[in-house]
Parts: C-alpha cells; structure tokens; sequence
C-alpha cells in the first residue's frame, strides 16, 4: 500500500464536512471553489486527485494540464462533464457514485411534478404579496393521469415505485433495458418516443445527456403532445429542447415545466422564467444532507483507494 500523507487532493466543488475531515485525516486538501477554468488549469498540476460534481469541466485542455492526476471523484453521477475516453487515455481514473443521490432526484422529480401541477409556487408568491386569489390556481390531480417517463434506469425505476402511489397510470420509453425491466416495475412499454408523448398526461426524463437524447423532446414531439400537457425535467439540461419548451408554453400547448437543469448552467435570466407556471430550480436534484453526506462519503473513499493504487468502487 503506497503512502499517501504527500499526496494532494483538490476539492474543486462543495461537499459534506465530514468527508472533507475525513479525506485531511489521510492527506493534504485544498478546498477551492468556483474557480474559472483558466485558473483550474493554472494549479491543477500540483494535485493527484480531484473531487467535483457538474460544473467542473474535465475535458482534453483540463486532462492535458493535469500531469500528475491520478484520479477524478465525481461525487454524483452524470459524467457528462468528463471526458472519460480521454482520461483513461492518460491513465486517469474516473469514478462516480450512481447510486447515493437517486433517491433524492427521484423526490425533487415528485416535487416538481406535484408543485407544478398545483400551481404551488405562484400561488406562493401571490399570497406573500398581499393577494387572495383561490379562482386562479385550479390544477390537475395525478391520480388516473399517465405518467410517461423517458429512461427507467435508477431514477426511472424509482419515479414508477412513487408514481404509482398516486394512482398513476405508467408508461415508459427506454429501448436499452429488458422487457423483465418494465414488468418488475409494473410499466407498459412504449416503443417510440411518438408512442409516449401521444399517450402521456406528464412526461418525466431521467436519461443521461448524450449526443442521442440531446433534443430527445423538440418541436416536432411537442406538437404530438395532449393539449394541457406537464413535462418534468431532473436529469440534464438540453433534453427538452429550451426553446421548443418556450414555444410550447406560449402557445398554450404546454400547461406547466418543472425544470432542475439547464443547457448552461449557471443560468441566471432564460426566456422560460416569464411564466408563472414554470418552475425552476438551480440544479437542486441532490442538494439534500443526506444525499451530499453519502455521495461524499462513497467518492472520498474512492479517491483515498485510487491514491493508495486500491481497487476503486464504480471507476
Ligand atoms: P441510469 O443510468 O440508471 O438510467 C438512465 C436510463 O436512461 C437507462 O435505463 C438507459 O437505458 C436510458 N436511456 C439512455 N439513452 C436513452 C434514450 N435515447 N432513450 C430512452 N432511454 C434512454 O441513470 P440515473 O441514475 O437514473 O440518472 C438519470 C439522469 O439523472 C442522469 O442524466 C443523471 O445525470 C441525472 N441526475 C440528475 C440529478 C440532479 O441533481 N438533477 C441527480 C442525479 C442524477
Ligand atoms: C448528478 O449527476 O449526480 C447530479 O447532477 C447531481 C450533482 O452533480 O450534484
């Protein structure tokens, strides 16, 4: 077993305390966030390991900077943001943790899907300005809707468990997972992204972003859609084309989103905030203690087995 008591961590985006206190136990850490990725170039050569969630960008520039990396602790799940080919070129591990913030996202996902389709938030803010209004927030129950939900990986599969707790009807559209898949959680499957769109009263996606489902939903899909229809997005920005959103809700096509994540992120003005029935949130999928604690935990134990050149859990 090497000895790491030299090596240098960077941790580049916020995680739970405890798992940096654990991780300083073993090594020298840094905590630097919100760096540009010019300055991230700057310093990165002096780490053997990193420990980022979405923003970090480690791509070719980030990877060829990084002399002495060893390895890079993604503490949730999406990899979009890495360049996975290009650091197992260099010889760099990547390791995840796919499974500490499902249940989170799967609940900030019910939240969205719940709030949106009671107007929760707007109906917030009319309250705290000062107004009284019951006639203008009428919304649509789940119970008996169906509920289409693009991708039943982890997350899907959870969505169908909570989904089907409030009498909805399931339907799912995900051509690389086994018709056994679909049974054990009791969802009719859909052959076509046609097929779910025509037939769904909500629509959640939980895919990862890749070059095929980037604009998996754009004008073209929309226009397929029940008039009224509520679409949910927790998974990555982009797969709902923004533009084709704002079309759909202008026209009145579209009654409510529900957005966690955005094209670019940051994302402080965007077209979709003018209206009332939607709602955003800043990327919040994971954000709960007890999601941050084991998503930390599981990637500081990571990090800690890639420098002592142990085995490494999801690398
Ligand atoms: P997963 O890998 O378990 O499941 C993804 C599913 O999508 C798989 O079953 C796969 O077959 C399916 N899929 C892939 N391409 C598809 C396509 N073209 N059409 C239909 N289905 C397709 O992933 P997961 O853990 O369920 O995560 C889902 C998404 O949620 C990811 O994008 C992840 O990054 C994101 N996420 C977001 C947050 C947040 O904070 N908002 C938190 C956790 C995860
Ligand atoms: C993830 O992919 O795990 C989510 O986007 C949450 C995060 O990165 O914090």
């Amino acid at each position: 077993m090497f000895n790491i008591k030299n090596m240098k961590v960077l941790i580049a985006e916020m995680v739970d305390k405890k798992v940096v206190e654990k991780i300083k136990a073993q090594c020298n850490v840094d905590e630097k966030y919100k760096l540009s990725h010019e300055e991230l170039l700057k310093i990165i050569p002096e780490y053997n390991a990193i420990i980022i969630r979405s923003e970090t960008q480690v791509n070719r520039s980030f990877l060829d900077a990084a002399v002495n990396l060893k390895i890079v602790g993604r503490a949730g799940s999406g990899l979009d943001n890495i360049d996975i080919d290009y650091a197992t070129k260099k010889g760099v591990i990547v390791a995840n943790t796919p499974e500490s913030n499902i249940v989170s996202a799967a609940e900030q996902t019910m939240t969205l899907l719940l709030a949106t389709s009671r107007n929760t938030v707007w109906a917030n803010n009319t309250i705290k300005s000062g107004k009284w209004d019951r006639k203008k927030f009428i919304g649509s129950e789940l119970y008996q809707k169906t509920l289409g939900i693009i991708g039943l990986g982890r997350i899907g599969g959870l969505i169908s468990e909570r989904a089907k707790g409030f009498g909805m009807n399931l339907i799912a559209y995900d051509p690389y997972i086994s018709d056994s898949r679909f049974e054990k959680y009791g969802v009719e499957k859909k052959n076509s992204i046609e097929e779910l769109v025509k037939e769904s009263d909500f629509i959640t996606i939980h895919t990862p972003r890749t070059e095929e489902t980037i604009d998996i939903i754009s004008d073209k899909e929309i226009e397929l859609m029940k008039d009224g229809v509520r679409l949910v997005n927790v998974a990555r920005g982009g797969l709902y084309n923004e533009d084709a959103l704002y079309r759909g809700m202008k026209s009145g096509k579209i009654a409510s989103v529900g957005i966690d994540v955005w094209m670019t992120e940051p994302q402080e003005t965007h077209p979709l905030y003018e209206f009332n029935t939607m709602i955003g949130t800043p990327h919040l999928g994971a954000s709960t203690r007890e999601a941050q604690f084991r998503v930390g935990d599981e990637v500081a134990n990571e990090v800690l087995a890639g420098l002592k050149g142990e085995i490494v859990k999801n690398a």
